[in-house]
């Protein structure tokens, strides 16, 4: 286990280094896990979230997407069941006053009772893991704590103006179902998908960037003609779970052997689902959830429908017969896609050349230019002409630092798949240029004229 936190630290370490993520509010002292993604952390990032929009929202005729407002109105919260099912149970330290979820002490374990509250069992021996006091005599009588994010809209704070940040970004989704109907015109099966911000007052947060209060989500909600049998919706659930697999592995390029899917029990399901599947990532700290899928029935829609008494009913276009579609929902963390792919590309099997294999399409920069000399202006001069003509078409790092090999070595750490060094063939000779392959460690020379085209089609099909 040592070892395994030791490649976290050494992760968390390389990006704070090279300007991925950096610790939140640091010039104060910091701010316990809140994280700000730097200069190329946003590009990852970006790049994982745009590769998402144009799989799943753009190149799919059955769906279309959104971007909906992170405060919404607080009646959704109260139809949708969040105001009162989402919670995490907690049990208070009598003597030190501190709180604990269950799961964070070993020795007590919890379930949910009949009527959806928390039922707990202490056994000998379980200890306050700060006071480290007898639990089962000094621990209080397990509550509920609910994680929604509360805040204020307008200037008084009085009960009337309470309202939350979303939980999830998957409400907008139901809430925007008839405005996304009538306007697109689109016929079941059809999704409406969205990536934004969601807020959980999180007990535990964590693990870097794993668990934390405010983070992202990329989420589609597919709605489906209510199913005579389980067979309909299993289908579609199928269908979207291996959409899932070939995202994790061919977008993210995660070997599926370190994914587990995880079949929810059901009395651990969150109580707008029928089934779940985790897919959890085998994350230095432990196997843990990268993703979910799920399928909500008509809980949602028919919450909405009740509790706003509008009608928000689908229209059969044929028969003109009035239904309350069914969902399934696939579900993707940004941050620990983030994560996932960071731990995945991470190599150090040599020491003194940290390599991060990250996807081409994700890599913050697609090419590095290098002049070979960095005081013979006609290397310099044709180098910033690539590298100017480059930029037009891909991310492109410029470094004139140090020697090749050292230049090489730091584009590595930051997942650069390709290097092009300009020398004195370049500018003398064939007015080709060395193209420094990350992985293979082959370099080719390469036409300039043809650079866009090779580099191109390399990123395409670079995995
Ligand atoms: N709409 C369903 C939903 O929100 P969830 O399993 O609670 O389901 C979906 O969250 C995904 O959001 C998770 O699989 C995970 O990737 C991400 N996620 C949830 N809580 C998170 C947190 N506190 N920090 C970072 N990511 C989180």
């Amino acid at each position: 286990m040592a070892e395994k936190n030791e490649l976290m630290e050494k992760i968390v370490s390389l990006c704070k280094r090279r300007g991925f993520v950096f610790p939140g509010s640091e010039i104060y002292g910091g701010m316990a896990n809140s994280w700000d993604y730097g200069p190329l952390g946003v590009e990852l990032k970006n790049n994982i979230k745009q590769e998402w929009w144009k799989r799943f929202i753009q190149q799919r005729d059955d769906m279309v997407g959104i971007d909906a407002a992170l405060i919404m109105n607080t009646k959704v919260w109260q139809a949708s069941g969040h105001l009162a099912n989402f919670s995490d149970p907690l049990v208070e330290c009598k003597k030190c006053h501190n709180r604990f979820r269950f799961d964070q002490i070993p020795g007590i374990e919890a379930s949910k009772n009949q009527s959806g509250g928390f039922q707990f069992k202490i056994s000998a021996g379980a200890k306050c893991p700060i006071c480290g006091v007898d639990a089962q005599i000094n621990f209080s009588e397990p509550s509920s704590f609910n994680l929604m994010f509360k805040t204020f809209i307008g200037p008084s704070e009085e009960k009337s103006n309470l309202a939350y940040f979303r939980p999830e970004t998957a409400q907008a989704m139901f809430v925007d179902f008839k405005n996304v109907l009538d306007t697109s015109r689109k016929q079941l099966p059809f999704g409406i998908g969205q990536i934004g911000k969601a807020f959980r007052n999180e007990i535990t947060p964590g693990n870097f960037i794993f668990r934390t209060r405010e983070f992202e989500q990329m989420e589609i909600e597919y709605f489906i003609r209510p199913p005579q049998k389980d067979e309909e919706w299993n289908n579609v659930f199928e269908m979207w779970r291996s959409e899932m697999k070939t995202w994790i592995t061919d977008v993210l390029g995660i070997k599926w052997e370190h994914i587990h899917e995880l079949e929810v029990p059901k009395e651990e399901l969150a109580h707008y689902s029928k089934r779940t599947i985790d897919f959890e990532y085998h994350f230095p700290f432990g196997v843990s959830e990268l993703y979910g899928l799920a399928y909500r029935t008509d809980f949602d829609l028919k919450n909405h429908m009740e509790a706003s008494k509008q009608d928000i009913c689908y229209t059969d276009p044929q028969t003109g017969e009035k239904i309350l579609p069914h969902c399934i929902e696939p579900t993707w963390g940004v941050d620990r896609s983030v994560l996932a792919v960071l731990c995945e590309a991470f190599d150090d099997s040599n020491p003194e050349n940290v390599v991060l294999r990250l996807p081409a399409k994700l890599a913050p920069y697609k090419v590095a230019v290098f002049p070979l000399l960095k005081n013979k202006e006609q290397l310099v001069g044709k180098a910033r002409e690539i590298y100017n003509n480059l930029k037009k078409h891909f991310t492109v790092a410029w470094d004139d630092r140090g020697n090749v090999g050292k230049r090489y070595y730091s584009q590595d750490e930051i997942g650069t798949p390709f290097c092009i060094t300009v020398d004195f063939d370049t500018v003398e000779k064939d007015n080709c240029v060395t193209v420094r392959d990350r992985d293979t460690k082959q370099q080719p020379r390469v036409k300039i004229e043809d650079l866009v085209k090779y580099l191109s089609e390399k990123i395409n099909l670079y995995v």
